[in-house]
């Protein structure tokens, strides 16, 4: 069930960032292309699907949506052309081709970061389609703001970049990762409520622990990934944390242990749905999906 959900949104997410990526004029077109290379690449849209299934929980029409799934994934390709430079984690490979700095060059793939960073903002902000109000607009504005920024996953990069070689215990690499992954997961989950237009206080309670839950087990899950998956199926180099001395959950608690943390992670925020009926459904495969995943 959720492949083909999966593959319902991707195709609708993808569409309206194909839109979205189109050079307005012929001088741009290399930075279109660099940008259009680091999003149009087969990602697993996460964080859209979150949006819309956020969404339809609460009955929300899902192209009231579109913006804000959009946003979500311009600000996660940016992150990962940027955390992919060789003075983040220097990475050759990602989505299962060359990371953009390598197929375009680095000024290129900095800016490329840069301008998918503001077309997240401009897609959330704009009229285009079938928005929610201004006023939900501008809510979920500073929403993605705080996710995305110094107080959420840039601050998340800076203390990973800060505790490479160095032993973090378990409140310190939560930390981390909740900034770092958790905040745009949680921000995902909070905007698709938005976009419903039908979130109340207690809708969003609930939501944030599903939200809380998912963020955090996603990144250990990737952790796990690193260690045990490889590099055909992660379509990333594995083995990247060990060797760049990264502080990770099977680094400090053993793989099994990691993994019986990740199943704990999923299991609250199936519990946190309990409120919701079946339209919750695709919300609760992704948590599941979230820490089956081979890549
Ligand atoms: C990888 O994210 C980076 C992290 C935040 C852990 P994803 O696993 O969602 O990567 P794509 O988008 O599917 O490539
Ligand atoms: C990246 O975490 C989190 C981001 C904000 C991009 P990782 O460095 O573990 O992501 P991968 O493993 O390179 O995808
Ligand atoms: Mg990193
Ligand atoms: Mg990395
Ligand atoms: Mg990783």
């Amino acid at each position: 069930m959720i492949a083909a959900y999966q593959a319902r949104c991707q195709a609708r997410v993808d569409a309206a960032l194909d839109d979205r990526l189109q050079p307005p004029r012929a001088e741009l077109e290399r930075l279109y292309q660099a940008m259009r290379y680091s999003v149009m690449n087969g990602g697993k849209r996460v964080r859209p699907l979150l949006v819309y299934a956020a969404c339809e929980a609460l009955g929300g029409d899902l192209d009231r949506a579109d913006g804000a799934a959009c946003a979500v994934e311009l600000i996660h390709a940016y992150s990962l052309v940027h955390d992919d430079l060789p003075a983040m984690d220097d990475d050759d490979l990602r989505r299962g081709q060359p990371t953009t700095h390598k197929a375009f060059d680095e000024a290129c793939a900095i800016l490329a970061g840069d301008g998918l960073q503001s077309l997240a903002f401009e897609a959330l902000s704009d009229a285009r389609g079938n928005p929610p109000s201004a006023e939900l607009r501008l809510a979920m504005l500073a929403c993605l703001g705080r996710a995305a920024g110094p107080a959420g996953m840039v601050g998340g990069q800076a203390i990973d970049l800060g505790a490479v070689g160095s032993q973090l215990d378990q409140a310190a690499l939560e930390l981390m990762h909740r900034h770092k992954t958790g905040a745009l997961i949680e921000a995902s989950v909070q905007l698709g409520a938005l976009a419903s237009g039908r979130a109340d206080e207690h809708a969003l309670k609930a939501l944030h622990s599903y939200a809380r839950a998912i963020g955090l087990a996603f990144q250990v899950q990737d952790d796990i990934l690193d260690v045990e998956s490889d590099t055909a199926t992660l379509g990333k180099t594995q083995g990247k944390d060990e060797a760049n001395h990264k502080p990770t959950y099977p680094a400090l608690l053993g793989l099994d242990a990691a993994k019986a943390y990740a199943l704990e992670l999923r299991d609250q925020a199936l519990h946190a749905l309990r409120p919701f009926d079946s339209d919750a459904e695709p919300l609760r495969e992704l948590a599941r999906f979230i820490v089956e995943r081979r890549n």
